[in-house]
């Protein structure tokens, strides 16, 4: 039988290869991509540093062998173990930024990053932001991508792991962030100081029966990041409980409890919160302000 790498040479001989061979296997697509064809071009063009896009003049390009074995071994690794492809390649792209990520922090695809590429608008409307808590921050992706738009505010990245702020302290640096964003260690509100303009989180909020049921691929992210109780709001319960202590007036609170929008919608059936809608998909994730978070508990 022959082996692929020594009838396979061109950028586009392996495309071809890696979409032919993913297409025959039983692989779950939730962490980036949502098909065969984008997984491949993912693969190959990112192990080869060359760009997703604008990348034609590479196609016909002959591979070394090195590279050749490099794709193959993180094809058969995506296929056999189930592996994240931004695992075997040790990075993300969120808000159209790339992350440093590895199996201590979840893959960023939270749809709170198409929120904060509007500028949080309309429901920021004019209001200052100056201090930014992303609380959950994993790989720090949403605060770092709030940084970004917001380019004068202070942003802190705050989680539980010190190997999740461990990975969100290389994305400081590695986006230049180090003179306004920085990590806190803190559970939930506890180690959090002050109060903020803007509080994002996508905590963990999978409930016990998703958990079980999860496709291989989540098994490889860290369940400190999924697993949330039985209902999957054991972490959202804390936030609603504590954020308006560290809301300023007019502050914003926007948190993605996902598929646990139900058991949430039935916890809070007086919280006057939204459920925000996304061009680019997801849903579950919710937004109110500080004022009516504080209005609510004074009612309650
Ligand atoms: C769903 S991941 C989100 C990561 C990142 N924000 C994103 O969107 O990709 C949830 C994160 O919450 C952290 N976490 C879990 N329990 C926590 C707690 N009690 N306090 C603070 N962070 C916690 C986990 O370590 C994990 O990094």
């Amino acid at each position: 039988m022959t082996n692929p790498i020594d009838e396979l040479y061109t950028v586009r001989d392996y495309l071809r290869y890696v979409s032919t061979t993913f297409s025959a296997s039983p692989l779950y697509f939730g962490h980036g991509t949502d098909n065969v064809w984008d997984e491949a071009v993912q693969l190959v063009m990112r192990t080869l540093n060359l760009p997703l896009e604008n990348n034609t003049l590479f196609l016909d390009a002959r591979l070394i062998l090195a590279e050749r074995e490099l794709i193959l071994r993180r094809m058969q690794r995506r296929i056999e173990e189930r592996v994240p492809m931004a695992y075997l390649l040790g990075e993300a792209w969120f808000m159209g930024m790339p992350f440093h990520v590895d199996e201590r922090v979840l893959v960023p695809r939270s749809p709170i990053g198409e929120l904060i590429e509007r500028g949080l608008q309309p429901w920021l409307g004019e209001a200052p932001v100056q201090r930014v808590l992303d609380l959950c921050t994993g790989s720090g992706c949403i605060g770092i991508g709030a940084a970004t738009v917001f380019d004068e505010a202070e942003v802190d990245l705050a989680d539980i792991s010190t190997d999740a702020l461990d990975v969100a302290a290389s994305n400081i640096e590695f986006h230049g962030l180090q003179d306004r964003v920085r990590t806190v260690k803190t559970d939930v509100f506890d180690g959090v100081e002050g109060r903020y303009d803007v509080i994002l989180s996508n905590p963990p909020y999978v409930d016990a029966a998703d958990l079980a049921s999860m496709p291989a691929e989540y098994r490889h992210e860290p369940e400190l990041g999924l697993a949330a109780g039985s209902d999957g709001l054991d972490i959202a319960h804390r936030i609603i409980a504590h954020a308006a202590d560290h809301l300023n007036p007019g502050g914003l609170l926007i948190v993605e409890v996902g598929n646990s929008w139900v058991a949430f919608e039935q916890a809070y059936p007086d919280l006057p919160f939204t459920w925000l809608e996304f061009e680019n998909g997801g849903d579950g994730v919710f937004l109110i302000y500080g004022d009516e978070l504080r209005q609510w508990q004074s009612n309650s």
